[in-house]
């Protein structure tokens, strides 16, 4: 029995072997590890690829959260609204940069921030909202920037899992103040390392950014501000160039094995990913919901395919975050999603005979049990 993992990036890693090894030899020869012509030729592709004007290289997602909060003021006794179904990151950046995390539930459907929760969660200490385009598909933007814009409030997009994802035919990224990307290396564009980028379309924004990322420095050695060190490195970025060539066909790849997905188990009685209107969906996962969310893991499992939750305990019940006062319950739809989800294997080099197999043993599970 062939074992299918959820994620195979050794799989990716064969189909451009020869591309990475010559521009990782070209680095090493250079003998210019750190913010160099790889970097900045990177963040000139990237800004593209997103249809902004800046792109700024990072060591992480959570930096480039990080700096993008910072870049912003926000601070001591400033909150942001965000959400609790999401990587632990998003929060944990909300708090290095000393605001307040204030968490409203999500839409069910879209399993992203739920714009009709805003005005309860507003108060005079609101500085920004900071929604997560989960699993490749982008959030509410249209409802969430019109209460941004009514409030004046900062708009952050989360773009660690949408890189490529649209609204209305323009790329995540653009649309709010400033956005962060992770290249974690199983993210749809991953270096082989860590990596991140925060993207804008805001001149200042950019400047501050770039700043932080490297002491504060305004040139070298001078620090106009506070600043850290997360720089991205010039082996990550060489990476991310050849990568990022051809993150458009690992896209449309993983659309057209999400198509298969959703062919093959339409009438299963499980509740599939839906596409909101104006949106394409770049498929970071292909998420299913279903009651025996367990049952099904195990049964996949015993037959060599491996599934993974995300996530499986939210930000608010987890024991770190116990401080910020939300009890069990207080938000359901969060709560009920991560009883519920269950993200089948999805990468580009996942076979559709492979995919069709997987959905034979769902519906295999779904005729022996009933109310799953
Ligand atoms: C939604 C989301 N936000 C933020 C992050 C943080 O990115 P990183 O792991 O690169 O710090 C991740 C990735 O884990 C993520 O999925």
């Amino acid at each position: 029995m062939e074992i299918i993992p959820p994620i195979n990036l050794k799989a990716q890693y064969e189909t451009i072997r020869a591309e990475i090894e010559a521009a990782v030899a070209a680095v090493f020869a250079r003998g210019v590890f750190i913010l160099d012509q790889e970097t900045e030729a990177f963040e000139r592709e990237f800004a593209a690829f997103c249809g902004v004007s800046h792109a700024i290289g990072v060591d992480s997602g959570t930096s480039a959260l990080h700096l993008a909060l910072r870049a912003c003021g926000i601070g001591p006794g400033d909150e942001v609204i965000s959400v609790a179904h999401t990587a632990v990151a998003t929060i944990a950046a909300i708090e290095m940069s000393a605001a307040r995390p204030v968490l409203v539930d999500i839409d069910p459907q879209r399993m992203t921030l739920d714009p009709s929760r805003l005005e309860q969660a507003l108060t005079s200490r609101t500085r920004a909202i900071l929604p997560v385009h989960l699993y490749g598909c982008p959030a509410d933007l249209d409802a969430i920037l019109a209460f941004a814009r009514a409030h004046n409030l900062f708009v952050i997009e989360d773009c660690a899992q949408a890189h490529g994802a649209t609204w209305r035919g323009q790329p995540v990224g653009g649309w709010g103040d400033i956005a962060a990307f992770s290249f974690y290396p199983t993210k749809n564009l991953g270096a082989y390392g860590d990596g991140g980028a925060i993207v804008t379309n805001n001149t200042a924004l950019a400047e501050k950014v770039r700043q932080l990322r490297q002491y504060g420095w305004k040139e070298r050695y001078i620090s106009e501000s506070k600043g850290f060190n997360c720089r991205l490195d010039e082996l990550q970025a060489a990476i991310l160039r050849i990568k990022l060539r051809h993150l458009p066909a690992w896209n449309t790849q993983r659309q057209e094995l999400a198509a298969l997905y959703d062919q093959l188990l339409a009438g299963s009685g499980l509740i599939l990913p839906t596409i909101p209107i104006d949106t394409t969906h770049v498929y970071h996962q292909y998420v299913i919901k279903l009651e025996k969310r367990d049952h099904l893991r195990e049964f996949l499992s015993k037959n060599g395919i491996h599934s993974l939750v995300h996530y499986p305990v939210p930000v608010h019940l987890q024991p770190a975050y116990q401080d910020l006062g939300y009890a069990t319950g207080s938000l359901p739809n969060t709560e009920q999603a991560a009883l519920q989800v269950l993200s089948l294997p999805l990468y580009p080099e996942l076979s559709h005979e492979n995919a069709a197999r997987i959905c034979e043993k769902i519906l295999e599970f779904a005729k022996l049990n009933t109310n799953f």
